[in-house]
């Protein structure tokens, strides 16, 4: 057991399991940069409010310094033996400076410490995840601008529907993962990261001390590139965490849409489908079946949704009911977040590398092509613009779809005659020029259909 941050009004040492049981350093260790941070503009306070002199100050921030390049050298390691973090930090920076360091802990908590650390956390991440987000979308738009023009097939219900463009298939997880991207920028611009609040009441320091040294430490603080200012309330400070829930919301979001898209191409990759060729560098092999090529990075994609799921409900569940202020389940909400941000940075950069490998079988997708009943909808309109009801038309096309069913006659292949049995404006030559690609993307005037595909995330 490495030396704590408290234990003088104890009779007895922890018990040893429990002292473990109780300890985080074990994954508050990824926070140690961020910890270094308050630490830095800590020690400014305490020098601004006259706690410390112009020699430890000195001293402070040379070895805080020194543990920042540490880390940024990969040198840095955490004693397992430490609580958490904040106490390993005060224990290196005792053995880096000595004396001064017994200050470093004046009128500050571990309680306002980790809020910072985790709101500084989820600020990198945040935006690392958003360039990511960034790289995904333009893998999608790589592969609308390559296949772009190539028909392809709608679903509603997972029955066939309408002849789509693969750009405008597309064009739907553009959509999706713009907006997340607009979210996870929301959500940063509206993070707002505080210093000042001690356990929970507050400091003795003076708020102009605090903003002082805020000042002073703008040029790190520009490096992490986040607003930091002095909690307005205390109590709500080292109390809150609906910001990370938020981040895990949107990161379920994100995961949402991944495992939507995942499933469509597992899907589409079935010999049932076979509309697109899945890389094979993202494909994995039977042990027993040695035909096998299996979408495994789509189907693990689909899976972790599970766990992104479940973490976001996780810390709900562990926000909920809690009394103010800090409680000691809220340490509980780092496994849960860094879980989600590690999880979803790997799918997000093994998509963008993914989709620009993902090939369309056109051929395939034609032979689809050729079921008219995805024309019925057409041929419907195509009557409405005749003057016939909307009603009418539904009708009369379900009509000619069941005749055909029963019969088994493609509506093509059935002559005049019969065709004008259905509504007079039906003609052999009207009905070959609907029941096509070609006519049903033509008519779709409300959508991208026919834009270029460059800028299809502008509005
Ligand atoms: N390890 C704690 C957490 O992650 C840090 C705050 C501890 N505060 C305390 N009073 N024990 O939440």
């Amino acid at each position: 057991m490495a030396k704590k941050l408290w234990g003088a009004r104890f009779k007895k040492e922890p018990n040893r399991d429990f002292f473990e049981f109780q300890s985080s350093i074990h994954y508050d260790y990824k926070l140690a940069q961020y910890d270094i941070y308050h630490s830095l503009i800590h020690v400014s306070a305490l020098r601004e409010a006259g706690i410390l002199n112009e020699e430890e100050e000195k001293k402070l921030i040379a070895g805080l310094l020194e543990l920042l390049r540490d880390i940024a050298d990969n040198k840095f390691k955490p004693d397992l033996n430490s609580e958490d973090i904040h106490t390993d930090i005060q224990n290196k920076i005792e053995e880096k400076v000595g004396k001064p360091a017994y200050k470093l802990h004046s009128l500050r908590s571990r309680n306002e410490q980790i809020v910072f650390d985790e709101k500084l956390y989820c600020s990198q991440q945040g935006s690392i995840l958003a360039d990511l987000v960034r790289k995904v979308l333009s893998s999608l738009e790589f592969l609308a601008q390559k296949y772009g023009d190539s028909y392809f097939v709608g679903y509603t219900h997972t029955q066939r529907a309408q002849v789509l463009l693969f750009r405008e298939y597309s064009l739907a997880f553009i959509s999706m993962l713009g907006r997340d991207l607009r979210r996870l920028d929301n959500f940063m611009d509206s993070l707002w990261i505080y210093i000042g609040a001690g356990a929970l009441a507050g400091t003795s320091i003076p708020k102009k001390a605090y903003n002082q040294a805020i000042k002073k430490s703008l040029t790190f603080l520009k490096e992490v590139g986040k607003g930091i200012g002095v909690a307005k309330s205390a109590l709500d400070n080292v109390s809150s965490r609906d910001f990370i829930v938020e981040f895990l919301s949107i990161l379920a979001i994100i995961q949402m849409h991944l495992s939507r898209l995942a499933s469509d191409f597992i899907l589409y990759s079935t010999k049932e489908f076979d509309f697109l060729d899945l890389p094979q560098e993202f494909c994995t092999g039977s042990s027993l079946m040695p035909h096998k090529k299996n979408p495994d990075f789509l189907e693990l994609v689909r899976g972790y949704t599970g766990i992104i799921y479940g973490n976001l409900f996780s810390l709900l569940t562990l926000m909920k009911g809690l009394n103010l202020s800090y409680n000691r389940d809220m340490q509980l909400d780092k496994q849960a977040l860094f879980s989600s941000v590690d999880i979803v940075k790997k799918e997000l950069q093994l998509m963008a590398d993914f989709l620009k490998k993902v090939s369309l079988k056109k051929e395939n997708i034609n032979r689809v092509l050729e079921d008219e009943y995805l024309y019925a909808t057409e041929l419907a309109e195509f009557l409405v613009y005749k003057g016939v009801p909307f009603q009418e038309a539904h009708q009369i096309v379900g009509r000619l779809i069941k005749y055909s069913e029963e019969k088994k006659v493609k509506i093509k292949d059935m002559p005049e005659s019969l065709l004008k049995k259905f509504h007079q404006e039906f003609s052999s030559e009207v009905l070959k020029k609907i029941l096509s690609p070609e006519y049903a993307i033509s008519v779709k005037k409300s959508t991208f259909s026919k834009a270029s595909s460059r800028n299809l995330r502008k509005k």
